[in-house]
């Protein structure tokens, strides 16, 4: 098994801290430059339409600022496609996005986008961007991500997560069986693999032991464990986890 595994630190909810009192602390560089320094090999910041947290300016401070790469994630509109054109960051992940939710919600639906996909994709790569689809652990989506010529899945970690918190045992034994599957035939189709959301120390062990990935992006959880340990610290525990499941 490969024991190296990327972790990419999502900042976004630093900005949400930052927005709540709609001045400049705490400030979203600051974070990820400690994440940096904690070993985070990648920062994830989500720019949303209604730039609800990530605002254009954190965009341009952090390609400015970051040693390590920046995962830009974005909804597939021409806007943020200009965005990501401008910036060139290392990565794009293309994610659903709707006003009224709090979060992401779903995976995109790359099998009945797929034509429309395949032209937004292809202006990135050339732009030397690694494009990644956000998706659900579904076959379908993962055969169409491949078609449409993304070189990353990132596979949605949501329902396993929800279903442990709810105390669904068999449930979320069920939705890890499926990303289990889900990685397995992403990487047999060529495509790199990555995991992500909702996930926190209690549920990160089983996802970090799946051979074929080789990132999670984790946010949330980090972003409210640092009230209580340090963003450094507790990115260094979750580091140890993940180094622990793939041994
Ligand atoms: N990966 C993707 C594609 C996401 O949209 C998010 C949430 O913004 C995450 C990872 C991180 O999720 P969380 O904040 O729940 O750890």
């Amino acid at each position: 098994m490969s024991i190296e595994q990327r972790l990419g630190v999502n900042i976004d909810h630093v900005a949400t801290l930052r927005n709540a009192r709609g001045g400049t602390y705490p400030d979203p560089l600051r974070a990820a430059l400690m994440a940096e320094a904690a070993g985070a090999d990648g920062i994830t910041a989500h720019l949303r339409e209604d730039r609800r947290h990530i605002r254009d300016a954190d965009i341009d401070a952090l390609i400015g600022g970051l040693r390590i790469p920046l995962n830009f994630e974005m909804a597939a509109t021409a806007e943020m496609q200009a965005i990501a054109l401008r910036h060139r960051p290392h990565a794009v992940c293309l994610v659903p996005e709707k006003r009224a939710e709090r979060t992401t919600e779903g995976g995109l639906d790359v099998v009945a986008d797929q034509d429309r996909l395949r032209d937004f994709i292809a202006p990135l790569v050339e732009a030397g961007c690694r494009v990644s689809l956000f998706v659900a652990a579904e076959e379908q989506q993962l055969q169409s991500s491949a078609e449409v010529g993304a070189a990353v899945v990132e596979l949605h970690t949501g329902a396993y997560c929800d279903l442990h918190a709810a105390g669904n045992h068999l449930g979320a034994d069920e939705e890890l069986a499926r990303i289990t599957r889900s990685a397995r035939f992403a990487a047999e189709l060529g495509l790199e693999v990555h995991a992500g959301h909702g996930l926190s120390y209690e549920t990160v062990s089983p996802i970090a032991a799946l051979p074929e990935v080789a990132e999670l992006n984790i946010g949330h959880f980090l972003i409210g464990e640092s009230v209580f340990l340090g963003l450094g610290p507790a990115i260094s525990e979750m580091r140890r986890l993940m180094q622990n499941a793939r041994r």
